[in-house]
């Protein structure tokens, strides 16, 4: 049997020990000190977006942040090899924009109810539909989709990248929550796909209110993948980065965070002062990320993200376009 390491909690532990009972975090902690040894000998980062787990997100990431400040930094870097503590479509993302590094995605499986919600065919059907007619594609797609996209966008700069291209109609896909939230916020006529966030469609009104009547003076911080109705009676609607943003901000007394489970969690570290209700969901795709997996990815180089070179090109150009605006 493994011999049980009695190491003492250290100053890592301080930031997640709400999370992590102090006896169980001797095995995190050798899980965090041979990813950070690993990620020395390998010259890799680790890049995690906001609704990675605190032990992730606290302890291990070298970048944390939204889909398009990941997707930012992703392009600064200059390790050898980027591990995405994320979703698959954020793996091909930093790929797109690191063609010459090795990228890993710990766990294939690591999907997304949107990317999946539409195939390359389906936005060429959509062109011949609306012959003419821009499309706007959510970052939570496929690198063949973007490919047949004329620009990106993701939850922070969607409505002025819907704008930045002058003309009367956009069509703005998959989501079609998002495409809604953004539809009331520009004189652009903006166009739908069916696709949904499984996480973000369940956040229902009536649960809200009920919420606000039981916490009054609550804050309701709305991710823009919810639906329109809940959008529009929150009081702030913004990426996850945006959210954070707003509770360094305002200090809100209480605020509920109607988006993934681990936003809260990580937040709550550095805001003692401000009470979280969490009528949060969680995110099974972001979910099979783990430690462990992220020390066996390290370890063996898996799964390395490939793009079909037919499609990287123009993939790629769609993302560099939203990263120029
Ligand atoms: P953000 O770009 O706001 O981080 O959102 C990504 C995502 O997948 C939300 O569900
Ligand atoms: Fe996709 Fe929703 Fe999960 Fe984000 S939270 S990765 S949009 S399924």
């Amino acid at each position: 049997m493994p011999e049980v390491s009695v190491r003492q909690p250290d100053a890592l532990y301080e930031r997640v020990k709400p999370f992590i009972p102090a006896v169980e975090w001797p095995v995190f902690a050798d899980e965090v000190e041979a990813i950070s040894e690993l990620k020395r000998s390998r010259h890799a980062v680790i890049l995690a977006h906001n609704y990675q787990t605190p032990e992730i997100y606290h302890c291990v990431a070298d970048v944390v942040g939204d889909s398009l400040h990941l997707a930012r930094e992703a392009r600064r870097l200059s390790a050898d090899v980027i591990v995405m503590a994320g979703v698959y479509f954020m793996a091909e993302t930093a790929k797109l924009l690191n063609p010459n590094r090795k990228v890993l995605i710990p766990d294939l499986e690591a999907g997304c109810s949107l990317a999946e919600s539409i195939t390359p065919e389906d936005v060429r059907a959509l062109r011949v539909a609306h012959p003419g007619v821009p499309v706007v594609t959510y970052v939570n797609t496929s690198a063949a989709v973007k490919a047949e996209s004329d620009v990106c966008c993701t939850s922070s700069n969607a409505v002025r990248v819907v704008e930045s291209l002058g003309v009367p109609r956009v069509l703005l896909i998959p989501d079609r929550y998002l495409a809604a939230n953004v539809a009331r916020q520009t004189p652009v006529e903006v166009m739908a796909w069916d696709g949904r966030c499984i996480v973000h469609e369940r956040f229902g009104l009536e649960a809200v209110q009920t919420l606000r009547r039981e916490h009054p003076g609550l804050a309701v911080l709305a991710h823009p993948e919810c639906r329109p109705e809940v959008v529009a009676d929150a009081d702030f609607s913004g990426s996850t980065t945006a959210m954070s943003e707003y509770i360094d901000r305002h200090h809100p007394a209480a605020v509920a965070l109607l988006t993934e489970c681990s936003m809260s969690d990580n937040i709550t570290v550095d805001h003692p002062e401000v009470r979280f209700i969490r009528p949060c969901n969680l995110c099974p795709y972001m979910k099979r990320i783990t430690l462990a997996k992220l020390r066996r990815s390290l370890e063996s180089l898996e799964h390395e993200v490939e793009i079909d070179p037919a499609v990287a090109g123009r993939a790629r150009r769609a993302v560099e376009r939203m990263l120029a605006l």
